[in-house]
C-alpha cells in the first residue's frame, strides 16, 4: 500500500516536471519565434558564425579580425575568450552593436578542468569511477562559468584502438560501454540539472564521428568502416550524451567512407537529428568547412558552405565561409531559408537555455571568479580524482608502498616537473609552478630530508648525458630508486601522433643504468597514451601509470607511492607488447583460425604473429592494488533468460590482502553464435567498490536483453536467441565463467 503511494507520488512528480518542461519550452518557442520574426537574413546568418579570440589557436590562421566582425554584428559566438574582464568587454561590445541585443555565446576547450586541472580524460577514465568523473566536470564547469565561459567543447567521446593517435589522451579509451558511461557522466557534470543555473556550462559532444579510427593513428587521416562497426562501436558514446541531454555536437575532421563528417547528411541529419532526435546545435571543428576543399568534395568555399549547411551544420567554427556565402547560396537556391532558420533557431535556443537573454553576463564578476578558481574544495576534488586514476601495472615483491624510513632516490625528467604534469588541453591551467610536483608531494610526506634525493638524470627527449652521473651517485646510496618518466605533454593530444610509442629519448638507457645498481627500481609514468613497456615490465620491479595527473598530481603520486592511497585504477586501453600488434583491443573477433597461445597444439596456420604472442602486455581493465582480491562463487539466477527478460549475475569478491582497497568488478559477455560474428567478449557492467581487508562482498549485476543486442545480418538491432558466456573478474582477462541461453 505504502509502496503504491510512493509510486503515485513519484509519478505525479515526474508528470508535473514534464508539464513544467513543456510550459518552459512553449515560452522559449514563443520568445524565439518573436525574435526571429524581427531578424534579417544577415542577422540570422550571424548566429551561425563563430570566430576565435586571441587565445589558443588550434588550426590555420584565417586573418579574420573578430573585433571588427563583432562591431559589424556578424558574430554569434566567440571561442578562446576567457576571464570575466575580457568576456564582459566583448559581450558589451557585441550588445552595443547588435540591433536586437542578441548575446554572444563564449566557447572554450574545458576538457579536464579549467584552472584546477584534473587528470587527462584517459586518466580519469582509468578511475572507472563515474561519480568522480562527474564531479571533475562539475568543478570544471563551475570554474569556467565563473570566468565567463558558457560552453565547453567536451566531452570528447571518440573510441580509439590505436595508441599512436595522440588524441587518445582526450578520450575514454577503447571500449564502447565504458566510453558511453563516461560520456554520460561528463555531460551531467558540465550541464548539471538546469542550464539556467549560472554555475554550469553547455557541453559539446565531439568529434562526430569515428575520428579515433584514423588510419595508422595519424591525426586527421581517412576513416573507412562498415556501418555495423560504426553503429556498434563508435556511435554509442555519442548517443549516450544525447540521452544525457547534451546541448551541442561538434563534427569531426575525418571522412568516413568517402564523405567528410562535416558534409555528412547521413551523420548529422539522418542519424543525429532525425534518428536520435537531437534538439541542440551542431558546430564544426576548427575550419572544417574550409577543409572540404582539400578533402576534394568541394570546388570552392561557396560549395563547401553549401555542403555543410545541407548536411546539417548549424554553426561554423572560425572559417568565415557561412558569413561570406550563405546569403548568396540562398539567393541561388542552393540552400533553403528553412535550413538557415533551423540553424539559427537551434543556436538561439541554446542561448535562451543558458539564460543569456535574461543576463548576457551570467552573473560573472571578478570577485566570483577569484573566489571560485582553484578554491580548496576544487583542489581536493582534483586530488581525489587523481588518486583514483592511478594504475599499478607491476609490483614485484611488494616493493610498493614505500616506507618513510627507507632511503629513496627519486630521479627522472619529470620528478620536479610542474609543467607537463597537467597534461595537454589543460584550458587555463597554470604551467608555471602552481601544480604540485612529485618532489613537492614527497616532501610533504617524508619529513626527514636525509631519506630522499631528487635528480633529473636525463631529459625527456634530449639525449644529453651530463646529468646522469650525479643521479646515479645518489641512486647508489638509496634503498629504493623511483624514476619518474614519460612523454612531454605536447607529445599527446591533437596533431601529436607517434609511430614509436616507447619511452622517448634516452630514458630507457638511464633505467638500464639504474637497474645495474642492483636496487629495486620503481618506474612512475606520466604519459597520454598506452606505451610499449615490454622491456620495462621485464626489468623494473614496479610500474605505476600516473597519466598526467593534473594540478594535484604530485600529491597523488606521492600518496600512492607511500601507501596513503591504495591504487585502484584499471586500464581503459590495452597496452601492446610492441607497436606491430596495433590495433590491439580486448573485444576483437575470434577469426576462423583462432590462436590459443603457446600451448596451442597447432602453431602454424593460425591467426598469429611468428615473432610475438597475440596477447597484450597489459589487457584492458587491468590494474593491481596493494591488496589482492579473489573472485569466487559466480552464480546466474537461471540457466535461461527469456527474451525481454532479465538475469541476475552474482559473484563473491574477497579482499585477501593486507590493505583496504577499491576494486573494479567487471562483467563481460560473449554471444557464442550470431547471424554475424560477435566479439570474444564485451564489457556489459562494472562496479567499483571499497572492500576492507579480510572482507567478502557479494556483488550483483543485472543483465537485460538490451545488453545482448547488436546489428544482425539484416542491420536490425536485436538480441538473438542462443548461448551466451558470462565472465566476471578484475580485468578483461577475467577467468570466472558461466553460461546461459537466451530463449524466445
Ligand atoms: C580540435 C577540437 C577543439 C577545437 C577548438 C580543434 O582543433 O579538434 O577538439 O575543440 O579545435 O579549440
Amino acid at each position: 500500500m505504502r509502496y503504491n503511494k510512493t509510486l503515485l507520488l513519484l509519478l505525479a512528480c515526474s508528470m508535473s516536471l514534464f508539464a513544467q518542461k513543456a510550459k518552459d519550452n512553449t515560452k522559449r518557442d514563443q520568445f524565439i519565434s518573436g525574435l526571429m520574426a524581427k531578424m534579417t537574413i544577415d542577422e540570422k546568418i550571424a548566429q551561425t558564425v563563430q570566430y576565435t579570440a586571441d587565445g589558443t589557436v588550434t588550426g590555420p590562421k584565417t586573418g579574420i579580425n573578430y573585433i571588427d566582425e563583432i562591431k559589424r554584428g556578424n558574430v554569434g559566438s566567440i571561442l578562446n575568450a576567457t576571464g570575466v574582464k575580457y568576456t564582459r568587454e566583448l559581450q558589451k561590445l557585441n550588445l552595443d552593436n547588435s540591433r536586437l541585443k542578441i548575446p554572444l555565446i563564449f566557447g572554450h576547450d574545458v576538457i579536464h578542468g579549467f584552472r584546477t586541472i584534473f587528470p587527462i580524460t584517459l586518466g580519469e577514465a582509468a578511475s572507472w569511477d563515474l561519480s568522480a568523473v562527474e564531479l571533475s566536470a562539475r568543478v570544471a564547469a563551475r570554474e569556467a562559468a565563473a570566468a565567463g565561459v558558457h560552453w565547453t567543447f567536451a566531452p570528447m567521446v571518440d573510441i580509439s584502438r590505436d595508441p599512436r593517435w595522440g588524441r587518445v589522451s582526450e578520450g575514454s579509451g577503447e571500449d564502447t560501454y565504458l566510453g558511453s558511461k563516461m560520456a554520460f557522466a561528463r555531460v551531467r557534470g558540465f550541464q548539471g540539472h538546469d542550464l539556467m543555473s549560472t554555475d554550469v556550462i553547455l557541453a559539446c559532444t565531439k568529434h562526430f564521428a569515428a575520428y579515433g579510427a584514423a588510419e595508422a593513428g595519424r591525426d586527421y587521416n581517412t576513416v573507412d568502416m562498415s556501418e555495423r562497426v560504426l553503429r556498434e562501436t563508435y556511435l554509442p558514446p555519442f548517443k549516450a550524451t544525447v540521452d544525457a541531454g547534451v546541448g551541442s555536437f561538434m563534427t569531426s575532421f575525418n571522412e568516413i567512407a568517402g564523405v567528410p563528417a562535416t558534409a555528412s547528411k547521413f551523420l548529422l541529419r539522418d542519424i543525429l537529428k532525425k534518428e536520435w532526435g537531437f534538439k541542440g546545435f551542431v558546430v564544426t571543428d576548427y575550419t572544417a568547412i574550409n577543409e572540404l576543399i582539400p578533402h576534394g568534395v568541394a570546388r570552392d568555399s561557396a560549395h563547401a558552405g553549401e555542403l555543410a549547411m545541407v548536411a546539417g551544420v548549424d554553426m561554423e567554427m572560425v572559417g568565415g565561409i557561412y558569413m561570406k556565402n550563405l546569403k548568396k547560396l540562398l539567393a541561388e537556391k542552393r540552400v533553403t531559408e528553412a535550413q538557415i532558420n533551423d540553424a539559427c533557431r537551434r543556436v538561439l535556443e541554446a542561448k535562451y537555455d543558458l539564460g543569456l537573454f535574461t543576463d548576457p553576463y551570467r552573473q560573472s564578476s571578478e570577485q566570483r571568479e577569484k573566489a571560485e578558481l582553484t578554491k580548496k574544495e576544487n583542489l581536493d576534488a582534483a586530488l581525489m580524482v587523481a588518486n583514483k586514476s592511478m594504475v599499478l601495472l607491476k609490483n614485484s615483491n611488494n616493493v610498493l608502498p614505500l616506507r618513510k624510513e627507507q632511503k629513496v632516490a627519486f630521479v627522472g625528467p619529470l620528478v620536479s616537473d610542474e609543467h607537463n604534469i597537467i597534461g595537454s588541453w589543460a584550458a587555463t591551467g597554470d604551467r608555471s609552478g602552481f601544480a604540485v610536483s612529485v618532489q613537492e608531494g614527497v616532501n610533504k610526506i617524508v619529513t626527514d630530508k636525509n631519506k630522499v634525493t631528487f635528480d633529473k638524470g636525463v631529459e625527456i627527449v634530449d639525449s644529453r648525458r651530463d646529468m646522469m652521473q650525479a643521479a646515479l651517485n645518489n641512486a647508489r646510496k638509496a634503498d629504493v630508486i623511483v624514476a619518474v618518466m614519460g612523454e612531454f605533454e605536447n607529445m599527446t593530444g591533437e596533431a601529436a601522433s607517434r609511430t614509436n610509442i616507447d619511452l622517448p629519448g634516452i630514458q630507457k638507457e638511464f633505467l638500464a643504468e639504474l637497474k645495474k645498481l642492483g636496487k629495486p627500481v620503481v618506474l612512475v609514468l606520466m604519459n597520454g597514451r598506452p606505451l610499449t613497456l615490454t622491456w620495462e615490465n621485464d626489468n623494473m620491479d614496479a610500474i605505476l601509470e600516473a597519466w598526467y595527473p593534473g594540478t594535484m598530481g604530485g600529491d597523488a603520486i606521492a600518496q600512492t607511492l607511500y601507501g596513503i592511497n591504495n591504487p585502484s585504477g584499471k586500464l581503459p586501453m590495452t597496452f601492446p607488447r610492441n607497436i606491430g600488434q596495433i590495433p590491439l583491443y580486448y573485444n576483437h573477433k575470434n577469426t576462423g583460425r583462432p590462436y590459443l597461445g603457446p600451448s596451442d597444439p597447432e602453431q602454424k596456420y593460425k591467426s598469429r604473429y611468428i615473432d610475438v604472442d597475440n596477447s597484450p602486455l597489459y589487457p584492458f581493465g587491468y590494474g593491481l592494488s596493494y591488496s589482492t582480491f579473489s573472485y569466487s562463487n559466480l552464480k546466474l539466477s537461471s540457466a535461461k533468460m527469456q527474451m525481454n527478460g532479465k538475469l541476475k549475475v552474482s559473484v563473491d569478491v574477497t579482499n585477501t590482502g593486507n590493505y583496504d582497497g577499491e576494486e573494479v568488478i567487471q562483467l563481460y559477455v560473449r554471444d557464442v553464435v550470431g547471424s554475424v560474428t560477435r566479439p570474444v567478449k564485451e564489457l556489459k557492467g562494472f562496479k567499483k567498490l571499497l572492500i576492507k581487508k579480510g572482507q567478502k562482498q557479494t556483488v550483483d549485476f543485472e543483465l537485460t536483453t538490451e545488453d545482448l543486442k547488436f546489428y544482425n545480418i539484416d542491420m536490425k538491432f536485436v538480441a538473438e536467441p542462443g548461448d551466451f558466456e558470462v565472465f566476471v573478474g578484475g580485468s578483461s582477462d577475467a577467468i570466472l565463467k558461466d553460461k546461459f541461453e537466451l530463449v524466445k
